[in-house]
């Protein structure tokens, strides 16, 4: 009997792909960093061949390392970085464009364009969504414009338009699937989460042929089977969702009021509000959570573009330690009262600010500031962001929010994850299994496969390793909290 699910994990930074057995325990997990490309100022780019290659290996070496044959898998689950945007040759396969990844910006003067002619209005209405360079829609014209000849191929037919969850889905069938979940069709601002297809009037307002589009599926679904050749034998793709919907799924926040926070390359913070799309007041997103059986769940999320980022730049650009891991006990050694602000817009800033054009800044530098406050400025950086996002739900929702629970790769570092508690002035609940998002993916696919008949057979699954208690005085929390607002309206652009 086939007795695992498969779950790839295709991130911004890495693909990984985690095996998971009948009572979701992760038995084998194998990864691979991807290379990032920066052409020009605020570009970010990704070599889609490499990511083709780097998930056939990972999910080779997972199934090697598992002692697992394709034959012993019930499914495949398919998670992704969301509205990186990718261009490909229907005869051949072949990408047309680099992948335009979700943080790039070359597309903020069109947005700026779409948003001083005042279609900001009705296209959150559609969409939920911004006009901003984060999402699909701009990036997809772009490269339209910008490749001779793509646009009158893409007009007769002959270019499939995807996101990395079609990509994959395309190549994992040998081109028979040219297909998406409504999670990541509603980040490309071209998806009614309404109606739940394609909108005729934004292709038509951001000039895109409908022949590019891939047919939109629910998150648990019948994606295809995976060929037999690459994996030995084939296997049904049942499960897709972007990572952070994902995420939601893998946390169990599935009644409405549920908040979790992820913190990979960016942070996203994602509330559900059930079979209500509740519209912000305050620059979040409305976005779906996840649909089953034809049914949307809708939930809120707040997006910013640098959390871990953050610290690998610290690492990276400027060597300040070796080992992420050490940042921990850096923060510890944090000189008490330190005035450092790191704002780190390396990429303009998300939620709620939605600034594309501001850039990054460390303030507040005295003569004995050293490596541990900036680090730790790095690592506050992601808590009081949280909080900027925290205060905006709070004030989107009606009813109070409940306790928050995290996942991604930072949640490990204990210091962070206690300052953020302190941030919030909320409890903050960290599971035993980390790699939610992975495992969210592996629940969707479960739920085709029949391995459970509903998520909420899923919710008792959910175990909390740690709770982190605010420990804080307010005074010292809100003096913390001035500075930070102070230090982000010095990075502003006129825009935000
Ligand atoms: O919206 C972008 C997001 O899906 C990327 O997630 O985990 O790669 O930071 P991550």
């Amino acid at each position: 009997m086939a007795s695992y699910l498969l779950s790839i994990d295709q991130g911004t930074t890495s693909s990984r792909a985690i095996l998971f057995d009948r009572e979701f325990r992760p038995v084998a997990m194998s990864q691979q960093e991807l290379v990032q490309s920066f052409p020009a100022d605020g570009w970010v780019e990704h070599d889609p061949q490499s990511i083709w290659e780097s998930v056939l290996f990972i999910c080779r070496d997972v199934l090697r390392k598992g002692n697992v044959r394709a034959t012993d898998l019930a499914g495949i689950g398919i998670t992704n970085q969301r509205e990186s945007t990718l261009v490909w040759d229907r005869a051949t396969g072949t990408p047309i464009h680099p992948v335009i990844v979700w943080q790039d910006r070359r597309t903020v003067q069109q947005c700026e364009k779409l948003n001083d002619a005042g279609y900001a209005e009705d296209v959150q209405a559609r969409t939920g969504l911004l006009i901003d360079p984060y999402f699909s829609a701009t990036k997809l014209a772009w490269i339209l414009d910008e490749v001779p000849g793509a646009r009158e191929c893409a007009e007769r037919g002959e270019l499939a338009f995807g996101t990395i969850d079609t990509f994959l889905i395309w190549r994992l069938t040998g081109g028979k699937q040219h297909l998406t979940d409504a999670t990541n069709a509603s980040r490309t601002l071209l998806f009614n989460i309404h109606t739940q297809a394609w909108d005729e009037r934004l292709l038509e307002l951001f000039n895109i042929p409908a022949a590019l589009l891939p047919e939109v599926k629910d998150s648990s679904d019948d994606f295809g089977l995976a060929e037999a050749a690459l994996l030995g034998s084939e296997v049904p793709i049942a499960g897709v969702a972007g990572d952070q919907h994902a995420a939601l799924v893998g946390q169990a926040c599935f009644e409405p009021g549920m908040a979790k926070s992820t913190y990979g390359t960016g942070c996203f913070m994602m509330l559900n509000t059930g079979e209500k799309a509740v519209v912000s007041n305050n620059r979040l997103l409305t976005t779906l959570a996840y649909r089953l059986n034809g049914r949307p769940t809708y939930a809120i999320e707040g997006s910013i573009f640098v959390a871990g980022a953050t610290v690998q730049w610290l690492r990276d650009g400027l060597q300040l330690f070796k080992d992420v891991a050490e940042t921990e006990r850096l923060a510890h050694e944090t000189r008490a009262g330190h005035s450092v602000y790191l704002v780190p817009a390396f990429t303009g800033l998300g939620a709620p600010h939605w600034d594309p054009r501001a850039r990054g800044a460390i303030f507040g530098l005295t003569r004995d500031t050293g490596i541990a406050e900036i680090v730790a400025a790095g690592l506050q950086s992601v808590c009081f962001q949280s909080r900027d996002l925290h205060v905006c739900m709070g004030q989107d929702m009606a009813q109070g929010q409940g306790r928050l629970r995290v996942d991604g790769g930072m949640v490990c570092n204990s210091w962070l994850m206690q300052f953020l508690a302190d941030m919030l002035g909320q409890e903050v609940d960290r599971p035993v299994v980390l790699e939610t998002t992975a495992l969210g993916a592996a629940y969707l696919a479960a739920l085709r496969v029949g391995w459970y008949r509903s998520l909420d057979e899923l919710v008792a699954l959910w175990q909390c390793e740690r709770t982190f208690t605010p420990s804080m005085a307010s005074a010292e929390r809100e003096s913390l909290y001035d500075g930070w607002q102070n230090a982000v309206r010095r990075v502003k652009s006129d825009l935000g």
